[in-house]
């Protein structure tokens, strides 16, 4: 018996090796049934695949977007295959690797989906310098609120003592507050230390009222130092259409300026300052949502 011992360990460990190879050759459908929820996942797929409006009729003719949702089948199909391996070890770690893998496939699907809503959106950040001003400021955030619409307000520091409240509302209608510097002066013309302290000072004044420091610092004149580092940390922002506003009190003349000139994902630079800026900026909302642009602020444009 001590003799064969080794030999029917042998039979034993060969026997065990056969089944799982006859297991592993079984016909797929075992696996739709062993985890429906997986075959779920196929024939979701699969349903993006039908969604998908094909341009032309033969393969050759398929897009770049549709290769997409054959790629999510595809990754689906070699991750069923993948539990069918797995699908007699009934250990807890399989079963959170089998639903690990199903939400992969589901969040790959939802990735496909909002890049293509992204790619068809006409997005523009309407950007706002100078102020807060007590009266524009507030008929502009009126005028937005009103169209549901966000922009970024890039502020000037000394313009903030005694109008706290138009920057906690711009905070908390979802508008980005961003710094123009403390007394709207060229960065360039000043000391690292001194232009500092220009930036730091109006972030203060912003962080006492939002909590939040001012990242995105729009530099006045458009000239920035690139060796500049403060006490937090800084985003220069500059802009794409510039109308000049502050040249003229001519509405018109600023929304056709900005209409001309725009495209998507562009920055647009407007005044707060000025009620023309802010009747004309209204305007330009209208126009622009009209064209199906949606408006965006800065970081959302940065950030990608
Ligand atoms: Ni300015």
């Amino acid at each position: 018996m001590k003799k064969n011992f080794p030999m029917i360990v042998f039979s034993c460990m060969t026997a065990v090796v056969l089944l799982i190879c006859i297991y592993r050759s079984l016909p797929r459908e075992d696996v739709a049934e062993k985890a429906p929820e997986v075959a779920d996942a196929v024939s979701g797929a699969e349903g993006i695949q039908m969604d998908v409006p094909l341009e032309g009729t033969s393969t050759a003719d398929v897009t770049p977007g549709t290769v997409a949702p054959a790629d999510v089948a595809l990754e689906v199909e070699e991750k069923d295959a993948a539990v069918a391996v797995d699908a007699t070890p009934e250990t807890k770690e399989t079963e959170t690797e089998t639903a690990w893998e199903i939400e992969t496939a589901r969040t790959t699907e939802t990735e496909w989906e909002n890049e293509t809503e992204w790619d068809e959106t006409r997005r523009v950040a309407l950007t706002f310098d100078d102020g807060p001003h007590p009266v524009y400021t507030v008929k502009l955030l009126d005028g937005l609120a009103e169209r549901g619409v966000q922009a970024t307000f890039f502020v000037i520091g000394e313009n903030i003592p005694g109008n706290e409240e138009i920057i906690a509302r711009m905070d908390q209608e979802g508008h980005l507050i961003g710094n123009h510097t403390y007394d709207h002066v060229k960065i360039t013309d000043l000391s690292v230390e001194e232009a500092c302290e220009q930036v730091e000072k109006t972030s203060a004044l912003v962080k006492e009222i939002t909590g939040k420091d001012t990242e995105y610092v729009r530099p006045p004149f458009g000239s920035w130092r690139k060796d500049l580092e403060c006490s937090f940390e800084m985003i220069p922002v500059l802009w794409d259409v510039d109308p000049l506003d502050w040249t003229t009190c001519n509405v018109s003349d600023v929304v056709r300026r900005v209409l001309e000139a725009v495209e998507p994902d562009d920055i647009i630079l407007l005044h707060d300052y000025y009620e023309s800026s802010v009747d004309a900026a209204l305007l330009i909302v209208d126009a622009l949502t009209e064209q199906g642009y949606t408006f965006v602020t800065v970081d959302e444009l940065i950030l990608e």
